[in-house]
């Protein structure tokens, strides 16, 4: 939530700036603001709404030349989007910018005793007491390092705070507790950013920062220390991705293009975790196999979307493993009293690595001593360093603020978890472990297929793009399929959408069915699946009342299709690993659906990538 650039160097700094900032955009887009220090002054634009907004003001200024800068684009907290609330925020004496991300929870008091020392605020937002604490202690002797240290340790919350002080030009300093902040090392130039994709056209080289770290930047100087000042250690990385993982490529949406890569995701989240000797492999996962084995209860925690992977993973997992596994929403189980120990294992699912509920939920596992194992696709981000170990789903940078690769890869790490463990605890030996790879590893073809057939969906998105409500039916790991097809819809279309597991209809559900209404059903695969007939008899109960169904089956089930008033063929597959396939269908469904009705179909309104706060 929110984006945060900063940037030392010899190039003209707001440009480098503003387009780290378009990278960033994805974090929030309630409005955009930029600061350089120029000539012994802080210049600084802001504006409300997307970043188009700023660069309009910025293009009817003259550029500063100034190497040194700052920028923000914003995902509203505390304060309504507009040009006050916008970042950079400015001390009184215009002497320091500052840029937040987070959530200062301690700002009434810190706010009420800057008032009291005659502080006028300009804005409702709990950021602008950084700058005007960060002033006072410039005023008072400090430097801009040690100034903005002192200032961490008033502050209670999550932040990263970056800023910059007009008599120093040359040097950006930024702070990170609880909140994402890399380093991008440059030649002769350096970068601060909360995501590597702000700076990778320019540097691949970066520092993951630790908790309460301050980093100095400087054209060629790069120095940690920790909030008392002293060097502090930090992990240095390369970023492999493409740059033309972060651009459109002739693609109307990022998302559109998010989903069109998802074979190439699932089949990167697949590489190497198969020797030739036919092992499970999972060289990311260090915790000795005697603890694995150990393990009497596994507890997924995650939100959103990567809460629905979670419920598809624990079909596979208690299937293959006989542990049993609960899935739990991080923010429900972090204000519990979960019943975990050192026997547990908590498997923690988030695309961004950042997401601040499941960030605690391993905080709070950690504390009774469970096993962490993360599920993420962000190098380097904070999830991943807290936990114990880390399986990376390699989708590539998500820039669709819904995600649909970053789901689908997860699903994957997922399968490839549960059958490790089955493997270390001797519940499926090498045969069983080679021929459920061997139907992994023809996933991504299986999905490209799913791709090339979209027409119908496409057509289909096309017709319904005036209802005010669409529902999902699924059982088994349908059912996520269901809540994911639905939470789809809410994010892009803005329309009510619910999913609800096929076997409660009777339990209230079928009241809502009307003549007309959309209802998607997800049906298991024929034969193989005793559930079949118990889904298409859902169909029946439906159509009897008038729902329209559109039916998510295997090609050629054409006891399905008998009821279907609109068919989406999906290949044919394990019922387990369904949802590779027909997840991708109502993605593209609800991308669709979302073009044709005239949304922003990247930044949905409300939204933001990486929900970094409660
Ligand atoms: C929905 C979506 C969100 C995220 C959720 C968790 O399309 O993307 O529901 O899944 O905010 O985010 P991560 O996976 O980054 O922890």
């Amino acid at each position: 939530m929110c984006g945060i650039v900063g940037y030392v160097g010899p190039r003209r700094a707001r440009e480098i700036v503003v387009d780290g900032l378009r990278r960033l955009e994805y974090r929030g887009y309630d409005s955009g603001g930029l600061a350089v220090v120029d000539d012994g002054r802080i210049e600084y634009a802001k504006k409300e709404g997307k970043l188009a907004n700023l660069q309009s003001v910025l293009d009817a200024q003259t550029p500063s030349e100034s190497g040194t800068g700052i920028g923000h684009t914003r995902w509203a907290t505390h304060g309504a989007p507009n040009d006050v609330n916008a970042h950079p925020h400015l001390s009184a004496d215009g002497r320091v910018a500052v840029v937040h991300n987070g959530i200062i929870e301690n700002f009434a008091t810190l706010r009420a005793e800057l008032e009291a020392e005659g502080v006028e605020f300009a804005s409702e937002t709990d950021s602008e007491i950084a700058a005007h604490l960060l002033a006072r202690e410039i005023n008072r002797g400090s430097g801009l390092v040690s100034g903005l240290r002192a200032v961490c340790n008033r502050l209670e919350g999550a932040f990263t705070l970056v800023a910059i002080e007009a008599g120093d030009a040359g040097r950006v300093v930024a702070a990170r507790r609880n909140s994402p902040l890399v380093v991008g090392v440059g030649d002769g130039e350096n970068f601060v950013a909360s995501d590597v994709a702000a700076f990778i056209e320019h540097t691949r080289e970066a520092i993951e920062l630790g908790q309460d770290q301050i980093v100095e930047i400087t054209a060629d100087e790069v120095y940690v220390t920790d909030f008392e000042g002293n060097p502090a250690d930090y992990r240095t990385f390369h970023v492999d991705w493409d740059l033309s993982a972060a651009q459109k490529d002739g693609y109307d949406w990022f998302m559109r293009k998010e989903i069109f890569e998802q074979p190439e995701a699932v089949a990167n989240t697949l590489l190497g975790r198969f020797t030739e000797k036919g092992d499970l492999t999972l060289d990311e996962v260090r915790i000795p196999p005697e603890d694995l084995r150990r393990v009497n209860k596994i507890v997924i925690v995650a939100c959103g979307t990567s809460f629905y992977a979670g419920l598809v993973a624990k079909y596979a997992i208690e299937h293959w493993t006989r542990v049993p596994c609960e899935v739990e929403i991080a923010s429900e189980f972090r204000y519990r009293d979960p019943i975990i120990d050192p026997m547990t294992l908590v498997v923690t699912i988030s695309q961004s690595g950042e997401t601040a509920d499941t960030l605690m939920a391993i905080r709070h596992a950690r504390e009774q001593h469970a096993k962490v194992i993360a599920i993420c696709n962000t190098n380097g981000a904070t999830i991943p360093r807290e936990s114990d170990a880390v399986i990376y789903t390699h989708a590539g940078p998500e820039i669709g603020v819904a995600s649909t690769k970053g789901f689908l890869t997860q699903v994957m790490a997922c399968y490839l978890l549960g059958l490790y463990l089955a493997q270390v605890r001797g519940m499926k030996y090498g045969d069983e472990i080679r021929a459920m790879m061997g139907e992994l590893e023809r996933m991504p073809g299986l999905i490209q297929q799913v791709l090339d057939d979209s027409q119908p969906v496409l057509d289909l998105a096309a017709q319904l793009k005036n209802r005010r409500s669409v529902l999902f039916l699924g059982r088994h790991v349908g059912y996520p399929v269901a809540l994911e097809g639905a939470l789809k819809l809410k994010e892009l279309a803005y329309i009510h959408a619910e999913g609800f597991a096929a076997g409660e209809l009777k339990h209230g559900p079928i009241a809502l069915i009307e003549p007309g209404l959309p209802v998607f059903v997800v049906v298991p695969p024929r034969g193989r699946d005793q559930l079949h007939e118990k889904v298409v008899s859902n169909i029946q109960e439906i159509r009897a009342r008038g729902a329209k169904t559109i039916v998510l089956a295997e090609e050629g089930d054409d006891v399905a299709e008998r009821y279907a008033d609109s068919f989406i063929s999906l290949p044919p597959v394990s019922t387990l690993f369904q949802p590779l396939v027909a997840t991708v269908a109502l993605q593209l469904f609800a991308c669709e659906l979302a073009t044709q009705m005239g949304h922003d179909v990247d930044q949905p309104r409300n939204l933001a990538k990486s929900v970094t706060v409660e």
